[in-house]
């Protein structure tokens, strides 16, 4: 099976790029099941359910979210309709809609689930490593599921790196999404797990973080904020990895992919 998943879609400018070009990028890599963290499509912050729509007919599987998963009010509700959108596992035990779900892709069973890390985060979310644990009791490779796919929306490289050696043969890709900058550690661990510690994001590079790169700069050399951050509305680079997974739901192969915009082009030759 064939996985691509991207990273944090930022703005306009990465709902359009997606729109326009997923299609052909899965024809053309013969991808089966695409996973993407849109927790930033809408103006920057959280999604909407008009973009959801979108990123779904242009051809997602899965959306994952994060920490901005509800700054759109509509995704409250929204949610608890769209099973194919996921919210942390270890959001707010009142929040909305689920962690997890299990996909069907022919006969194969898919597991995707995302989890929230503690380490620089705004808000104190629950131990990331024992909420996993929680879910990998009931599911495992090679019994109840074919793969298992796991978002881990994270600040610190070293805690991500933690889970990702704790959970090695146990699950089929881990890969960070948050910092909104792709990291070059993609790997398979020496127990099978495709990682990479950042996926980087899908959006304007010339900027910070995926914000018009004023306000940001104004703000680090005077400490005061003028404006709202907006997201920046160049080029996007759609950023990810892709991975094949064998029969036994561990990784064959994982390689990083980064198509259009200002970074340099991985994957599409
Ligand atoms: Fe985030
Ligand atoms: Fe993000």
């Amino acid at each position: 099976m064939r996985l691509l998943f991207l990273g944090d879609i930022v703005g306009k400018t990465a709902r359009t790029s997606l729109a326009e070009n997923l299609s052909n990028i899965k024809k053309k890599l013969s991808i089966e099941f695409v996973l993407v963290n849109a927790e930033n499509a809408t103006s920057g912050v959280g999604l909407s359910a008009t973009h959801a729509k979108l990123l779904f007919d242009a051809g997602v599987n899965c959306i994952s979210l994060g920490d901005h998963a509800f700054d759109q009010n509509e995704m409250i509700n929204f949610a608890e309709r769209e099973n194919r959108i996921i919210r942390p596992i270890n959001y707010a035990k009142s929040a909305p809609g689920s962690g997890f779900r299990i996909f069907n892709l022919g006969v194969k069973k898919i597991l995707i689930l995302q989890v929230l890390g503690q380490v620089f985060m705004k808000k104190p979310f629950s131990d990331p490593f024992e909420a996993i644990e929680t879910y990998l009791k009931k599911y495992t490779l090679n019994s109840n599921v074919d793969a298992i796919i796991i978002d881990f929306h994270a600040e610190a490289t070293s805690e991500k790196n933690a889970l990702a050696l704790h959970l090695d043969g146990r699950v089929s890709v881990i890969a960070g999404t948050h910092t909104h900058i792709p990291t070059a550690d993609t790997r398979i661990l020496p127990n099978g797990t495709a990682y990479q510690t950042d996926l980087g994001m899908c959006g304007d590079y010339l900027s910070v973080i995926g914000m018009e790169k004023t306000e940001p700069i104004r703000r680090f050399i005077t400490g005061m904020s003028k404006e709202r951050f907006r997201p920046a509305d160049g080029e996007a680079t759609l950023s990810g990895i892709i991975v094949d997974i064998n029969d036994n739901g561990l990784a064959n192969k994982v390689s990083p992919f980064r198509y259009k915009g200002h970074l340099n082009q991985i994957g599409m030759e």
